[in-house]
């Protein structure tokens, strides 16, 4: 684990690391926050994470005077006093602390916190075993494009799928997929076609959504960004992979007990992951 952390402005060993107990994160999760990648001394697609950080907290109407290139400088400060040349940053704005209540007090100040982690790229062995995944009510607020810090809904999902034997769950909401718990999902159908979940109110806009659409267009490949249900999936889908800035590009093999396409890792999808490793390793 890392040592030095990041408290508004300041870089603190992390057991020191404290923010009051009437933060609003703590009470409400009233709070957005980002995971970006580092890789050999580079964030990656940190202006996307960035932009969209800026517009959680303005639908959220949390004030602030943040400038991205000061956090981009503080992040880069982050790994180097770490002593990090790759990595995983965890970074969390809370509207401030106030006294407990539902109205937020005018003027108060946002906490900004940053964390930085080893990041454990999936090997070569655990890439062509691919994940299985269990379906789940999606039960999340109707918000889920800004990245909240409520995560309760997706950790209890992940936490019956772990028990069930399974990776991690997909979110299934009004028969519509949505996404994993933490992560895009795609599918590729039996013309070959990748198709991805429409971006609403009820998905997260993905960074690592967004570079595999482009990469795949860029490819040749035809996208449909578009509503299915998981019937569809599971009767036409050849291949399904999970996407994020941790997970890259992740092998589906297995939905609820039934096999993706063959059970095996597809094609396209090992398409993807080298153009995306191609791609973060540039
Ligand atoms: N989660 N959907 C959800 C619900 C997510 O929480 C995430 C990311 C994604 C993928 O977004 P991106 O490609 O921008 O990482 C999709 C991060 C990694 C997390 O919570 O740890």
């Amino acid at each position: 684990m890392s040592q030095i952390s990041f408290v508004n402005n300041q870089f603190i060993n992390r057991d020191q690391a404290f923010v009051s107990i009437e933060d609003r994160a703590f009470q409400f999760a009233d709070g957005v926050y980002e995971v970006i990648l580092f890789k050999n001394g580079k964030l990656i697609d940190a202006r996307p994470h960035l932009n969209r950080l800026f517009n959680g907290l303005s639908k959220l109407s949390i004030n602030h005077n943040f400038l991205q290139d000061e956090i981009v400088e503080n992040i880069l400060q982050l790994f180097k006093k770490n002593e990090m040349e790759s990595g995983s940053l965890y970074l969390q704005v809370s509207r401030g602390v106030a006294k407990r209540g539902l109205l937020t007090p005018r003027g108060i100040e946002p906490n900004l916190v940053m964390t930085v982690d080893d990041h454990k790229e999936f090997n070569d062995e655990e890439f062509t075993r691919g994940v299985k995944i269990m379906s789940a009510d999606d039960i999340r607020w109707h918000m889920v494009d800004v990245k909240t810090t409520a995560l309760l809904a997706s950790s209890m999902a992940k936490q019956k799928a772990a028990d069930a034997g399974y990776d991690d769950a997909l979110f299934v909401r009004d028969g519509v997929v949505t996404e994993g718990t933490f992560a895009n999902f795609f599918f590729v159908d039996q013309d070959g076609v990748l198709v991805t979940k429409k971006l609403d109110n009820l998905v997260l806009p993905g960074i690592t959504r967004a570079r595999i659409i482009d990469l795949a267009k860029k490819q040749g490949l035809q996208v449909i960004e578009r509503d299915f249900s998981l019937d569809e999936v599971l009767k036409n889908a050849k291949e399904a992979f999970l996407t994020s800035s941790t997970l890259l590009v992740r092998p589906v093999v297995q939905i609820d007990e039934n096999l993706v396409g063959d059970g095996k890792v597809g094609e396209v999808t090992k398409v993807m992951r080298k153009l995306y490793l191609d791609f973060i390793n540039s």
